[in-house]
């Protein structure tokens, strides 16, 4: 059994592969690695096949987290044949992944950081045009996040607790 998970901002450059770098080095520590399938997407076609931006790249590197063969690629409706989990970064984001995804998506659509568990915020802000400190301000959001992420998984996707799965918490 595996689980698919995608992480979704706007540019694919800033946010989204931040989390995406993050969450396969959590995966990796806890050697859940082989279980779950991480990737990122922007909703927007601005970034397709770019790195992730250079102050994103740096700000990770610093806290030991390799961003750099990430490439830019733009969500679309078939992700929501591949991927259990569809998790936003903001509001907008979410809105966006909600007109896209059919119907009958039976994954859990919804924002990443409903998986935070040391704050409240619910959307990661985006650094883009932003002053240097907002890179760090997104790392933090998305370790907290991610750690959070991980427990839900590892408690509801186990060996033992794969019979059903409950997409709703
Ligand atoms: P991201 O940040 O959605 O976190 O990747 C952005 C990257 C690029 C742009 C906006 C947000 N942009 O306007 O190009």
């Amino acid at each position: 059994m595996s689980v698919n998970v995608l992480f979704v901002c706007l540019g694919n450059i800033c946010r989204s592969p931040t989390a995406d770098g993050i969450f396969r080095h959590h995966l990796q520590k806890a050697d859940w690695h082989k279980r779950v399938r991480v990737d990122s997407a922007g909703t927007s076609d601005w970034h397709i096949g770019r790195a992730p931006d250079p102050r994103t790249v740096a700000a990770a590197h610093k806290r030991g987290y390799d961003l750099s063969a990430l490439r830019g690629r733009q969500v679309t409706a078939a992700d929501f044949n591949d991927f259990d989990y569809v998790l936003a970064m903001d509001k907008a984001n979410l809105a966006d992944l909600q007109t896209l995804a059919p119907a009958d998506y039976r994954g859990h659509l919804g924002l990443f950081l409903a998986f935070a568990t040391q704050q409240t915020l619910d959307e990661v802000p985006d650094p883009y045009y932003g002053e240097g400190d907002g890179f760090e301000r997104v790392l933090d959001l998305i370790e907290d996040a991610c750690a959070g992420l991980l427990r839900h998984i590892q408690l509801h996707h186990s060996e033992s607790s794969s019979a059903s799965v409950d997409f709703s918490s």
